[in-house]
Protein backbone atom coordinates (compact mmCIF):
# COMPACT_ATOMS: atom_id res chain seq x y z
CA UNK A 1 0.00 0.00 0.00
CA UNK A 2 1.08 3.40 -0.82
CA UNK A 3 1.23 5.78 2.34
CA UNK A 4 0.98 8.61 0.22
CA UNK A 5 -2.28 8.11 -1.89
CA UNK A 6 -5.61 6.65 -0.97
CA UNK A 7 -8.19 5.15 -3.39
CA UNK A 8 -11.47 7.10 -2.88
CA UNK A 9 -14.53 4.77 -2.41
CA UNK A 10 -17.19 6.83 -1.94
CA UNK A 11 -17.95 10.47 -3.11
CA UNK A 12 -16.68 13.08 -0.44
CA UNK A 13 -20.36 14.88 -0.67
CA UNK A 14 -23.46 12.00 -0.50
CA UNK A 15 -21.12 9.50 0.49
CA UNK A 16 -22.50 7.31 -2.31
CA UNK A 17 -20.01 4.28 -3.71
CA UNK A 18 -21.62 4.88 -7.09
CA UNK A 19 -18.34 6.59 -8.87
CA UNK A 20 -18.35 6.32 -12.27
CA UNK A 21 -14.27 6.59 -13.42
CA UNK A 22 -14.13 8.70 -17.17
CA UNK A 23 -10.62 10.41 -18.47
CA UNK A 24 -7.85 8.45 -17.13
CA UNK A 25 -4.86 10.71 -17.36
CA UNK A 26 -2.62 7.62 -16.62
CA UNK A 27 0.30 8.29 -13.62
CA UNK A 28 1.22 11.44 -13.49
CA UNK A 29 3.68 12.99 -10.88
CA UNK A 30 2.06 15.90 -8.40
CA UNK A 31 1.67 19.36 -10.45
CA UNK A 32 3.34 21.33 -8.35
CA UNK A 33 6.41 19.20 -8.21
CA UNK A 34 8.97 21.44 -9.65
CA UNK A 35 12.70 20.04 -9.56
CA UNK A 36 16.00 21.71 -8.62
CA UNK A 37 18.95 20.96 -11.28
CA UNK A 38 20.22 18.29 -8.89
CA UNK A 39 17.69 16.43 -8.48
CA UNK A 40 16.87 15.86 -12.68
CA UNK A 41 18.69 12.18 -12.10
CA UNK A 42 16.23 11.03 -9.14
CA UNK A 43 13.17 9.19 -10.10
CA UNK A 44 9.79 10.95 -9.78
CA UNK A 45 7.10 9.69 -8.08
CA UNK A 46 3.64 9.22 -10.17
CA UNK A 47 0.52 9.15 -9.02
CA UNK A 48 -2.79 7.82 -10.47
CA UNK A 49 -5.05 10.52 -12.08
CA UNK A 50 -8.60 10.00 -13.22
CA UNK A 51 -11.88 11.52 -12.45
CA UNK A 52 -15.11 9.52 -10.88
CA UNK A 53 -18.84 11.18 -11.63
CA UNK A 54 -20.86 10.54 -8.41
CA UNK A 55 -24.13 8.93 -10.23
CA UNK A 56 -25.96 9.97 -7.04
CA UNK A 57 -25.59 13.47 -6.38
CA UNK A 58 -23.52 14.52 -9.57
CA UNK A 59 -20.46 15.62 -7.82
CA UNK A 60 -17.09 15.42 -9.69
CA UNK A 61 -14.15 14.12 -8.22
CA UNK A 62 -10.52 12.43 -8.56
CA UNK A 63 -10.32 8.45 -8.20
CA UNK A 64 -7.79 9.19 -5.50
CA UNK A 65 -6.24 11.28 -2.75
CA UNK A 66 -2.81 12.30 -2.83
CA UNK A 67 -1.22 13.07 1.16
CA UNK A 68 -1.76 16.80 1.75
CA UNK A 69 1.07 17.52 3.19
CA UNK A 70 3.10 16.19 0.21
CA UNK A 71 2.04 18.68 -2.01
CA UNK A 72 1.34 21.61 0.42
CA UNK A 73 3.96 21.94 3.08
CA UNK A 74 6.30 23.70 0.64
CA UNK A 75 4.03 25.27 -2.14
CA UNK A 76 5.50 27.26 -5.14
CA UNK A 77 2.08 28.81 -6.24
CA UNK A 78 1.19 32.54 -5.38
CA UNK A 79 -1.84 34.85 -6.61
CA UNK A 80 -0.11 37.75 -5.80
CA UNK A 81 1.67 37.98 -9.27
CA UNK A 82 -1.44 38.76 -11.14
CA UNK A 83 -3.31 41.89 -11.61
CA UNK A 84 -6.35 39.98 -12.10
CA UNK A 85 -6.33 37.80 -9.21
CA UNK A 86 -5.77 40.73 -6.86
CA UNK A 87 -8.40 42.90 -8.83
CA UNK A 88 -10.56 40.09 -7.32
CA UNK A 89 -9.69 39.70 -4.12
CA UNK A 90 -10.14 43.97 -3.83
CA UNK A 91 -13.68 43.32 -5.14
CA UNK A 92 -14.45 40.53 -2.63
CA UNK A 93 -13.35 42.44 0.40
CA UNK A 94 -15.04 45.13 -0.59
CA UNK A 95 -18.46 43.14 -0.70
CA UNK A 96 -17.42 41.42 2.09
CA UNK A 97 -17.32 44.92 4.30
CA UNK A 98 -20.14 46.61 2.83
CA UNK A 99 -22.40 43.50 3.21
CA UNK A 100 -21.20 43.02 7.35
CA UNK A 101 -20.03 47.01 8.16
CA UNK A 102 -16.81 45.38 9.35
CA UNK A 103 -14.95 47.30 11.75
CA UNK A 104 -11.90 47.45 13.97
CA UNK A 105 -13.36 44.91 15.95
CA UNK A 106 -14.31 42.44 13.37
CA UNK A 107 -12.33 39.35 12.57
CA UNK A 108 -12.11 38.05 9.00
CA UNK A 109 -10.03 34.52 8.69
CA UNK A 110 -9.02 33.23 5.65
CA UNK A 111 -8.21 29.06 4.85
CA UNK A 112 -5.37 28.59 2.28
CA UNK A 113 -4.69 32.44 2.93
CA UNK A 114 -1.27 31.64 0.90
CA UNK A 115 0.54 35.18 0.74
CA UNK A 116 -1.74 37.27 2.56
CA UNK A 117 -2.55 38.81 -0.78
CA UNK A 118 -6.51 38.49 0.25
CA UNK A 119 -6.34 39.62 4.10
CA UNK A 120 -4.13 42.65 2.72
CA UNK A 121 -7.43 44.75 1.40
CA UNK A 122 -9.12 43.44 4.88
CA UNK A 123 -6.20 45.08 6.65
CA UNK A 124 -6.57 47.84 4.79
CA UNK A 125 -10.57 47.99 6.06
CA UNK A 126 -8.92 48.15 9.76
CA UNK A 127 -10.40 44.72 10.55
CA UNK A 128 -8.91 42.15 12.55
CA UNK A 129 -7.17 39.70 10.19
CA UNK A 130 -5.87 35.94 10.41
CA UNK A 131 -4.96 33.16 7.74
CA UNK A 132 -4.54 29.27 8.01
CA UNK A 133 -2.25 27.47 5.81
CA UNK A 134 -0.40 24.29 5.25
CA UNK A 135 2.19 26.12 3.26
CA UNK A 136 5.65 26.61 5.67
CA UNK A 137 7.36 29.00 3.08
CA UNK A 138 4.55 30.94 2.20
CA UNK A 139 3.08 31.50 5.73
CA UNK A 140 6.45 33.20 6.60
CA UNK A 141 5.69 35.51 3.55
CA UNK A 142 2.25 36.37 4.91
CA UNK A 143 3.61 36.92 8.19
CA UNK A 144 6.49 39.38 7.33
CA UNK A 145 4.04 41.25 5.18
CA UNK A 146 1.66 41.83 8.43
CA UNK A 147 -0.90 38.62 8.16
CA UNK A 148 -1.00 36.26 11.38
CA UNK A 149 -0.73 32.83 10.07
CA UNK A 150 -1.68 29.43 11.51
CA UNK A 151 0.34 27.05 9.95
CA UNK A 152 -1.91 24.00 9.25
CA UNK A 153 -4.27 22.35 6.97
CA UNK A 154 -8.07 23.92 7.93
CA UNK A 155 -10.66 21.23 9.81
CA UNK A 156 -12.94 21.24 13.52
CA UNK A 157 -9.56 20.67 15.12
CA UNK A 158 -7.83 23.90 14.12
CA UNK A 159 -10.62 25.64 13.61
CA UNK A 160 -11.15 25.41 17.60
CA UNK A 161 -7.46 26.19 17.79
CA UNK A 162 -8.14 29.24 16.02
CA UNK A 163 -11.49 30.13 17.62
CA UNK A 164 -9.59 29.76 21.08
CA UNK A 165 -6.76 32.38 20.07
CA UNK A 166 -8.58 35.03 18.17
CA UNK A 167 -12.19 34.53 19.17
CA UNK A 168 -15.02 33.97 16.75
CA UNK A 169 -15.01 35.16 12.78
CA UNK A 170 -17.62 37.63 11.27
CA UNK A 171 -16.50 36.58 7.94
CA UNK A 172 -14.57 33.36 6.73
CA UNK A 173 -13.26 33.11 3.72
CA UNK A 174 -12.30 30.05 1.20
CA UNK A 175 -10.93 30.98 -2.45
CA UNK A 176 -9.72 28.41 -4.89
CA UNK A 177 -8.95 25.82 -1.51
CA UNK A 178 -12.23 24.43 -0.92
CA UNK A 179 -11.31 21.47 -3.98
CA UNK A 180 -8.40 20.97 -2.52
CA UNK A 181 -9.79 19.76 0.83
CA UNK A 182 -10.79 15.82 0.88
CA UNK A 183 -12.87 16.29 4.17
CA UNK A 184 -15.54 18.87 2.95
CA UNK A 185 -17.82 17.91 6.48
CA UNK A 186 -14.70 19.57 8.28
CA UNK A 187 -14.65 22.22 6.61
CA UNK A 188 -18.34 22.67 7.08
CA UNK A 189 -17.78 21.96 10.77
CA UNK A 190 -15.01 23.80 11.21
CA UNK A 191 -16.83 26.74 9.72
CA UNK A 192 -20.02 26.24 11.99
CA UNK A 193 -17.42 26.36 15.12
CA UNK A 194 -15.22 29.18 13.95
CA UNK A 195 -18.17 31.84 12.46
CA UNK A 196 -20.53 33.97 14.63
CA UNK A 197 -23.96 33.71 14.62
CA UNK A 198 -24.69 36.05 11.67
CA UNK A 199 -21.20 35.89 9.51
CA UNK A 200 -20.71 35.45 6.62
CA UNK A 201 -19.31 32.07 4.58
CA UNK A 202 -17.57 33.19 1.58
CA UNK A 203 -15.89 30.82 -1.18
CA UNK A 204 -14.46 30.88 -4.93
CA UNK A 205 -14.08 27.80 -7.04
CA UNK A 206 -13.57 26.85 -10.17
CA UNK A 207 -16.82 26.17 -12.09
CA UNK A 208 -17.66 22.25 -13.53
CA UNK A 209 -19.73 23.75 -16.28
CA UNK A 210 -17.67 26.24 -17.35
CA UNK A 211 -14.57 23.17 -17.26
CA UNK A 212 -16.81 21.08 -19.49
CA UNK A 213 -17.36 23.79 -22.25
CA UNK A 214 -14.16 25.10 -22.65
CA UNK A 215 -12.66 21.63 -22.33
CA UNK A 216 -10.24 22.99 -19.23
CA UNK A 217 -9.04 19.01 -18.73
CA UNK A 218 -5.57 20.33 -18.01
CA UNK A 219 -7.52 22.25 -14.25
CA UNK A 220 -7.48 18.53 -13.37
CA UNK A 221 -4.91 17.22 -10.96
CA UNK A 222 -3.54 16.05 -7.94
CA UNK A 223 -4.48 19.26 -5.99
CA UNK A 224 -7.73 19.55 -7.23
CA UNK A 225 -10.11 16.52 -5.85
CA UNK A 226 -13.39 18.27 -6.56
CA UNK A 227 -15.05 20.04 -9.36
CA UNK A 228 -18.16 22.03 -8.26
CA UNK A 229 -21.33 22.25 -9.85
CA UNK A 230 -23.98 24.23 -7.59
CA UNK A 231 -26.23 20.68 -7.65
CA UNK A 232 -24.46 18.55 -5.54
CA UNK A 233 -23.02 21.65 -3.12
CA UNK A 234 -26.27 22.92 -2.49
CA UNK A 235 -26.92 19.37 -0.75
CA UNK A 236 -23.70 19.89 1.51
CA UNK A 237 -24.37 23.42 2.43
CA UNK A 238 -27.83 22.05 3.63
CA UNK A 239 -26.69 19.30 5.05
CA UNK A 240 -24.59 21.78 8.03
CA UNK A 241 -27.37 23.80 8.40
CA UNK A 242 -26.30 26.79 5.61
CA UNK A 243 -27.14 28.23 2.75
CA UNK A 244 -26.37 29.89 -0.22
CA UNK A 245 -27.41 33.56 -0.41
CA UNK A 246 -25.26 34.73 -3.54
CA UNK A 247 -23.56 33.82 -5.97
CA UNK A 248 -22.14 35.15 -9.09
CA UNK A 249 -19.92 33.68 -11.78
CA UNK A 250 -16.06 34.90 -12.17
CA UNK A 251 -14.15 35.06 -15.05
CA UNK A 252 -10.86 33.66 -13.50
CA UNK A 253 -9.43 30.40 -13.73
CA UNK A 254 -11.20 30.00 -16.76
CA UNK A 255 -14.39 30.45 -15.08
CA UNK A 256 -15.72 30.36 -11.26
CA UNK A 257 -17.98 30.77 -9.05
CA UNK A 258 -18.30 33.12 -5.75
CA UNK A 259 -20.78 31.64 -3.18
CA UNK A 260 -21.56 33.39 -0.06
CA UNK A 261 -23.57 31.56 2.61
CA UNK A 262 -25.09 31.85 6.02
CA UNK A 263 -26.85 30.06 8.52
CA UNK A 264 -30.32 28.88 7.48
CA UNK A 265 -33.03 31.09 9.25
CA UNK A 266 -36.69 31.85 8.62
CA UNK A 267 -35.62 34.85 6.68
CA UNK A 268 -36.39 35.55 2.91
CA UNK A 269 -33.79 34.37 0.49
CA UNK A 270 -33.35 36.24 -2.38
CA UNK A 271 -30.59 33.97 -3.61
CA UNK A 272 -33.05 31.30 -3.98
CA UNK A 273 -34.28 32.02 -7.51
CA UNK A 274 -30.80 32.76 -8.90
CA UNK A 275 -29.59 29.25 -7.22
CA UNK A 276 -32.58 27.17 -9.02
CA UNK A 277 -31.47 29.26 -12.09
CA UNK A 278 -27.94 27.16 -12.01
CA UNK A 279 -29.60 24.00 -10.81
CA UNK A 280 -31.96 23.66 -14.29
CA UNK A 281 -29.18 25.09 -16.42
CA UNK A 282 -26.71 21.91 -15.20
CA UNK A 283 -29.93 19.64 -15.57
CA UNK A 284 -30.61 21.14 -19.11
CA UNK A 285 -26.74 20.87 -19.74
CA UNK A 286 -26.86 17.51 -18.23
CA UNK A 287 -24.14 17.73 -15.69
CA UNK A 288 -26.14 14.98 -14.24
CA UNK A 289 -25.06 12.55 -16.92
CA UNK A 290 -22.30 9.97 -17.85
CA UNK A 291 -22.68 10.61 -21.40
CA UNK A 292 -21.20 14.12 -20.30
CA UNK A 293 -18.40 13.10 -19.81
CA UNK A 294 -17.66 10.54 -21.80
CA UNK A 295 -17.80 13.30 -24.88
CA UNK A 296 -15.24 14.98 -22.51
CA UNK A 297 -12.41 12.80 -22.99
CA UNK A 298 -13.23 12.25 -26.45
CA UNK A 299 -13.01 15.91 -26.90
CA UNK A 300 -9.54 16.00 -24.73
CA UNK A 301 -8.17 13.15 -27.39
CA UNK A 302 -8.92 15.68 -30.67
CA UNK A 303 -7.55 18.24 -28.86
CA UNK A 304 -4.16 16.47 -28.25
CA UNK A 305 -4.20 15.63 -31.90
CA UNK A 306 -4.38 19.36 -32.83
CA UNK A 307 -1.95 20.81 -30.64
CA UNK A 308 0.60 18.11 -30.91
CA UNK A 309 0.10 18.32 -34.58
CA UNK A 310 0.55 21.90 -34.75
CA UNK A 311 3.68 21.43 -32.65
CA UNK A 312 5.12 18.81 -34.59
CA UNK A 313 4.40 21.13 -37.96
CA UNK A 314 6.23 24.15 -36.62
CA UNK A 315 9.52 21.79 -35.50
CA UNK A 316 9.87 20.21 -38.87
CA UNK A 317 9.81 24.18 -40.13
CA UNK A 318 12.55 24.58 -37.76
CA UNK A 319 10.42 27.01 -36.05
CA UNK A 320 11.72 27.77 -31.96
CA UNK A 321 8.86 27.31 -29.04
CA UNK A 322 8.57 28.07 -25.66
CA UNK A 323 6.16 27.79 -22.85
CA UNK A 324 4.71 30.62 -21.56
CA UNK A 325 3.84 30.05 -17.42
CA UNK A 326 5.23 27.15 -15.38
CA UNK A 327 0.99 26.52 -13.81
CA UNK A 328 0.39 23.22 -12.80
CA UNK A 329 -2.21 23.20 -15.42
CA UNK A 330 0.50 23.87 -17.93
CA UNK A 331 2.51 20.44 -16.16
CA UNK A 332 -1.00 18.27 -16.67
CA UNK A 333 -0.92 19.50 -20.30
CA UNK A 334 2.84 18.65 -21.40
CA UNK A 335 2.77 15.58 -19.79
CA UNK A 336 -0.39 13.95 -21.10
CA UNK A 337 0.38 15.45 -24.42
CA UNK A 338 3.68 14.08 -24.38
CA UNK A 339 5.02 17.34 -25.31
CA UNK A 340 8.96 17.98 -23.19
CA UNK A 341 12.18 19.87 -24.10
CA UNK A 342 12.29 18.27 -27.44
CA UNK A 343 9.43 21.07 -28.61
CA UNK A 344 9.65 23.77 -25.84
CA UNK A 345 13.08 25.39 -25.01
CA UNK A 346 12.14 26.64 -21.50
CA UNK A 347 8.90 27.92 -20.14
CA UNK A 348 9.00 31.54 -18.97
CA UNK A 349 7.31 32.21 -15.35
CA UNK A 350 6.49 35.52 -13.18
CA UNK A 351 6.49 33.55 -10.21
CA UNK A 352 10.37 33.69 -8.19
CA UNK A 353 10.08 30.28 -6.45
CA UNK A 354 9.73 28.84 -9.95
CA UNK A 355 12.92 30.43 -11.10
CA UNK A 356 16.09 27.84 -12.18
CA UNK A 357 13.63 24.75 -11.26
CA UNK A 358 12.18 22.36 -13.95
CA UNK A 359 8.76 21.62 -14.46
CA UNK A 360 7.55 18.12 -13.39
CA UNK A 361 7.80 14.95 -15.69
CA UNK A 362 9.27 17.16 -18.45
CA UNK A 363 11.70 18.57 -17.16
CA UNK A 364 11.63 21.79 -19.02
CA UNK A 365 13.90 24.67 -17.34
CA UNK A 366 11.69 27.88 -16.16
CA UNK A 367 12.92 31.14 -16.46
CA UNK A 368 12.37 35.00 -16.18
CA UNK A 369 9.51 36.87 -17.99
CA UNK A 370 11.71 39.00 -19.64
CA UNK A 371 13.72 36.19 -21.79
CA UNK A 372 10.93 36.17 -24.33
CA UNK A 373 11.57 39.64 -25.70
CA UNK A 374 15.38 39.21 -25.46
CA UNK A 375 15.57 35.43 -27.31
CA UNK A 376 12.51 36.44 -29.19
CA UNK A 377 11.30 32.86 -29.98
CA UNK A 378 8.86 32.25 -33.27
CA UNK A 379 6.00 31.04 -30.68
CA UNK A 380 4.98 31.14 -27.05
CA UNK A 381 2.48 28.51 -25.74
CA UNK A 382 0.41 30.07 -23.29
CA UNK A 383 -0.09 27.34 -21.03
CA UNK A 384 -1.54 29.77 -18.22
CA UNK A 385 -4.24 30.10 -20.56
CA UNK A 386 -5.99 31.13 -17.80
CA UNK A 387 -4.20 34.64 -17.87
CA UNK A 388 -3.51 34.77 -21.74
CA UNK A 389 -5.11 38.38 -21.79
CA UNK A 390 -2.58 39.84 -19.06
CA UNK A 391 -0.46 38.22 -20.52
CA UNK A 392 -0.73 39.44 -24.35
CA UNK A 393 -0.77 42.35 -23.13
CA UNK A 394 2.34 42.97 -20.89
CA UNK A 395 4.27 41.14 -23.84
CA UNK A 396 3.09 43.79 -26.54
CA UNK A 397 6.54 43.76 -27.67
CA UNK A 398 7.50 40.48 -28.39
CA UNK A 399 4.10 40.39 -30.41
CA UNK A 400 4.95 43.75 -32.05
CA UNK A 401 8.65 42.28 -33.24
CA UNK A 402 6.82 39.20 -34.99
CA UNK A 403 5.92 36.84 -32.13
CA UNK A 404 3.26 34.65 -31.69
CA UNK A 405 1.36 33.45 -29.22
CA UNK A 406 -0.37 30.14 -29.08
CA UNK A 407 -3.49 29.43 -26.91
CA UNK A 408 -4.15 25.85 -26.23
CA UNK A 409 -7.92 25.58 -25.14
CA UNK A 410 -10.97 25.45 -25.93
CA UNK A 411 -9.28 24.79 -29.84
CA UNK A 412 -6.07 25.75 -30.49
CA UNK A 413 -5.24 29.42 -31.58
CA UNK A 414 -2.36 31.23 -32.86
CA UNK A 415 -2.27 35.03 -32.22
P1 LIG B 1 -2.26 29.29 -12.39
O1 LIG B 1 -2.93 29.11 -13.70
O2 LIG B 1 -2.17 28.01 -11.61
O3 LIG B 1 -2.83 30.43 -11.65
O4 LIG B 1 -0.73 29.65 -12.70
C1 LIG B 1 -0.42 30.71 -13.54
C2 LIG B 1 1.08 30.71 -13.78
O5 LIG B 1 1.35 31.69 -14.75
C3 LIG B 1 1.89 31.07 -12.56
O6 LIG B 1 3.00 30.20 -12.47
C4 LIG B 1 2.35 32.48 -12.82
C5 LIG B 1 2.37 32.56 -14.31
N1 LIG B 1 2.13 33.90 -14.84
C6 LIG B 1 3.14 34.50 -15.59
O7 LIG B 1 4.18 33.91 -15.82
N2 LIG B 1 2.93 35.77 -16.04
C7 LIG B 1 1.78 36.47 -15.79
O8 LIG B 1 1.64 37.62 -16.23
C8 LIG B 1 0.74 35.82 -15.02
C9 LIG B 1 -0.52 36.55 -14.73
C10 LIG B 1 0.98 34.54 -14.57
Amino acid sequence: MDKDFRHVTRCRICRSTELYRFLDLGFMPVPNGFRKKEELGKKEKKYELCCCFCETCGHVQLSGVVRPQLMFTNYVYIPSTSKVMMNNFSRLAHQAYVAKSLDEFSLVLDIGSNDGSLLTFFKAYGSKVVGIDPAENISKVAELNGIPTEIGLFNLASANKVKKKYGAADVITATNVIAHIDDLYGVFRGVDTLLKKDGLFITEFPYLLDLIDKLEFDTIYHEHLSYFAISPWKFLVEKFGFEICDLERLQIHGGSIRLTHRRKSSHKNKANRIVDYFINLEEERKLNERQTYDLFSQKVIGLKKSLTELIDGLKKQGKRIVGYGAAAKGNVLTNLFNIGRDKLDYIVDSTPYKLGLYTPGMNIPIFAENRLLKDMPDYALILAWNFANEIMEKQKAYKAKGGKFIIPLPSVTII
